[in-house]
């Protein structure tokens, strides 16, 4: 169901790779909801993921850009703001990715260089979009900027390893960055803390299966999907939150306030 809430909204979204990235599922949302895009991925997930069809599904020119480069973000802006004869009203950074993860190097393990890529990728580029947007002046008024978190950046989740730095990173560089664009231009910046979700990224976690059906049995109204997670970022790119900035918003189905649920005392109570 669509009701054209973002009709007449210009915007990017970063980070959709394949039918199960949280991003592939946004783009779509913001599509029918009357919205133009340009989408972007690293340019090695042009050759790896499908964007090509999700390009032709939501009528949209895809811009490559490697989100670690200040060089490739000037291009994208530029870009996308001459492929959509305007600035921009939304941004979307759905990107994470972590090499000790990849490699399997727990937390006691690190490697450094992977470490500061880690942090690069997925913390530093989200400081990175801004202040290239705000450079090139790319934002409309009331423009709204998400990027997504995990829970980790509050808690401890062992196996999330360095993501987990790189996480409260992101949460606190959208407090900053929502403070200065929310004075100069009235933008508003924000984090989504989402469940687990069955994506490339999320099924990279070690023990990703187990920590899914855990979320699952502690959060009241279960775990929120990729589906759920899209609408979500679509009612933050409209003009019914206008307001909200500089949070990181917890969407979980409940979990972040549960302290143990009846399922997981069964669960343990079979022990
Ligand atoms: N899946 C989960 O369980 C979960 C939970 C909470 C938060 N998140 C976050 O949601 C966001 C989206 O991930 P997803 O779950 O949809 O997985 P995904 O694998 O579909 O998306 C991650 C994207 O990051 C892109 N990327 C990686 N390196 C890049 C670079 N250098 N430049 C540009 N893009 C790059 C990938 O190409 C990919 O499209 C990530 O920030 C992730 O950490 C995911």
């Amino acid at each position: 169901m669509s009701n054209g809430i973002l009709k007449g909204k210009k915007g990017i979204i970063s980070g959709a790779l394949d039918e199960n990235s949280i991003a592939w599922k946004t783009a779509i949302k913001a599509h029918a909801e009357g919205a133009q895009i340009v989408l972007t991925n690293a340019p090695i997930a042009m050759r790896m993921g499908k964007i090509n069809e999700l390009a032709e599904m939501v009528s949209a020119e895809i811009i490559p850009a490697d989100a670690t480069s200040v060089e490739d973000l000037e291009k994208l802006y530029q870009g996308a703001m001459e492929n959509l004869g305007g600035k921009m009203d939304f941004v979307l950074h759905s990107i994470g990715m972590s090499p000790n993860i990849r490699k399997g190097k727990e937390y006691g393990d690190l490697n450094y260089d992977w470490f500061m890529k880690s942090i690069d990728i997925s913390a530093l580029s989200f400081h990175k979009f801004m202040q290239v947007a705000e450079k090139q002046d790319a934002l409309n008024e009331w423009a709204s900027i998400v990027g997504l978190s995990y829970i980790a950046a509050q808690r401890t989740y062992p196996f999330y390893t360095d993501m987990a730095d790189a996480k409260a990173v992101l949460e606190s560089i959208a407090r900053g960055f929502g403070y200065r664009l929310g004075k100069s231009k009235k933008v508003r910046v924000n984090t989504i803390s989402q469940s687990p979700t069955r994506t490339t990224a999320g099924s990279g976690i070690g023990g990703f299966d187990s920590f899914f059906d855990f979320a699952e049995k502690m959060s009241p109204l279960g775990n929120a999907s990729g589906d759920d997670c899209a609408n979500y970022i679509i009612s933050l790119f409209s003009d019914f939150t206008r307001m909200v900035t500089m949070q990181n918003l917890f969407h979980d189905g409940g979990y972040s306030s549960t302290g143990i649920s009846e399922e997981i005392i069964e669960l343990m109570g079979k022990q």
